[in-house]
């Protein structure tokens, strides 16, 4: 029998909506925190750009919900993001409060900067591009020295424990390879996205799905999964992940240019290059499918690059470019997912006592596309409301149902009397051939026959890999969802591009894919 951990509230993941959860939650009992790796490597770390929020003297949180709204589609829900523009300047605050610095004037007034598609400067920065990092830096360092909050670094969780319609905690297999049984009053899912089921990506190598594939397997109700957030620049180098270069650095002057020096964007869309991302990717997909290369042409930001932009300005300098005098060559990668577990306003799941909150979430804000730098804001914003439901939930059960660990051994290929471990790192042929299947059929533009031939070639891999590949597993689960929900969407709007349906249609105004 496993070890059996009892907390209140069990967090799964460690970004900033997990750790925000978790420093709000701790309020109102123990707080277990489990993170697949170490404790900052999340997308929260890596974020360059910011995080929006109407703060400015020329702003309110009404401009800022017609661009969210704007940038969405005709699908995002209203009031979720109602609540995202109104409380995001309050915990924005609570974070400068917290220690977040964000980089000032010389008047000592916050300096804001524009990202596409949001009609006036709101995206708060740290250290240039450094905004993740920082932001992370201070939630983590908050979380430690709370009492309350205990952090289990490398668990990699498996499987909801479920009892009787009602999640009542998680199963894990920490560094050593024990399994781990929590119970707890409520789960929250902060597990983020899935940028790595994409061949390009810019998302670290944690990000591959795996809440979105657990809480499946419990019948948890999913949502919006087609809408996949392409951004249009990252680094054309052979990374893995690619390094992005921030939409920021549009918003500081560059341009985008093809290799015959076109200026592209300037026939595509009345807001050029700061069109919204799905705008900008499509079109550099574009323009590289007719056989051109495209760059960005930061040349107009001069010597204040390496000021403004320091750790993207490094990145450029190791792979020999120099920004202030090359042009930086630039292709689109898997950012952001829109869809996600479905929530309520307070983050509930269809599952009582399983809630959902950051990127692993679908508060319906994001609606067919996402607005630049609301990201980290929704982390926040409902990590707080989350904290607040929390505190209304029964306590812990007392032991986990009979049974439940010979189901969970046969579902994940546990077997008895050995150290567990993922073996998803013996089969890179496996996992290589997923992600080029997802980039060629589920990618930028897709169609019928390209999302089934994906979805074939997914129930093969599935069958090749064994049940204790649990990444590759939670990442075959995760492209299946996408390549379904897109294929049951017969148009195309926001992120979701279908060439076979290349227009937004009315009989889908509104409508969702729930999976
Ligand atoms: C960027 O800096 O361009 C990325 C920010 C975001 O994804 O919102």
């Amino acid at each position: 029998m496993s070890a059996v951990e009892r907390t209140d509230f069990l967090v799964v993941g460690s970004g900033i909506a997990g750790l925000a959860t978790a420093i709000k939650a701790s309020r109102h009992g123990e707080v277990t925190l489990l993170t697949k790796g170490h404790l900052m490597e999340s997308n929260t770390f890596y974020a360059q750009g910011g995080i929006a929020a109407a703060v400015g003297p020329d702003d309110s949180p009404a401009e800022h919900l017609v661009d969210t709204l704007r940038a969405g589609h005709d699908l995002v829900r209203e009031d979720a993001a109602a609540i995202l523009v109104e409380d995001g300047p309050q915990r924005v605050m609570e974070l400068i409060q917290l220690g977040a610095r964000f980089d000032v004037g010389p008047d000592g007034s916050l300096l804001l900067g524009r990202e596409g598609a949001h009609s006036r400067n709101r995206i708060l920065h740290a250290r240039g591009d450094a905004t993740g990092e920082e932001i992370a830096e201070v939630l983590a360092a908050r979380a430690t020295e709370i009492p309350a909050i205990r952090i289990r670094e490398h668990h990699h969780v498996l499987d909801l424990v479920v009892d009787q319609g009602r999640c009542i905690g998680a199963a894990a297999v920490d560094a050593s390879g024990e399994l781990r049984l929590f119970l707890a009053r409520a789960v929250v899912m902060a597990t983020g996205g899935c940028g790595q089921v994409y061949r390009y990506t810019t998302n670290p190598p944690v990000a591959t799905g795996d809440g979105f594939a657990v809480a499946h397997a419990h019948g948890v109700t999913l949502v919006d999964m087609e809408f996949v957030q392409f951004h249009p620049t990252a680094l054309a180098r052979a990374d893995d992940p690619l390094v992005l270069i921030s939409e920021a650095v549009r918003g500081e002057g560059a341009r985008l240019v093809n290799d015959a020096g076109d200026p592209f964007m300037r026939r595509e869309h009345p807001m050029a290059d700061l069109a919204p991302r799905d705008v900008v990717a499509r079109a550099i997909f574009r323009e590289m499918q007719a056989g051109r290369k495209v760059f960005l042409d930061a040349r107009p930001i001069g010597p204040r690059f390496a000021d403004r932009f320091p750790t993207i300005y490094q990145a450029c300098r190791e792979r020999g470019i120099d920004p202030a005098r090359d042009l930086i060559p630039i292709a689109p990668a898997a950012h952001f997912i829109m869809g996600g577990i479905q929530t309520d306003l307070l983050g509930r799941t269809s599952l009582p006592g399983l809630y959902a909150v950051g990127e692993a979430a679908c508060t319906g804000v994001h609606g067919a596309n996402r607005l630049a730098s609301n990201s980290l804001l929704e982390g926040l914003v409902f990590a707080d409301r989350i904290a607040g439901a929390l505190k209304d939930e029964a306590p812990a059960a007392a032991a986990v149902p009979p049974g439940y660990q010979e189901q969970l051994a046969a579902r994940r290929g546990l077997v008895q009397g050995r150290p567990y471990r993922d073996r998803t790192g013996e089969f890179p042929e496996l996992v290589a051939r997923l992600r080029q299947v997802m980039w060629d059929h589920v990618g930028i533009i897709r169609s019928a026959e390209g999302l089934r031939r994906a979805l074939d070639a997914l129930a093969e891999i599935e069958r090749a890999a064994p049940r204790d590949a649990w990444t590759l597993h939670n990442m075959v689960q995760t492209g299946k969802l996408i390549a379904r929900a897109a294929l049951e969407r017969e148009e195309s709007r926001g992120g979701h591009y279908r060439e076979d349906f290349p227009e937004e249609r009315a009989a889908w105004k509104g409508r969702r894919v729930t999976l």
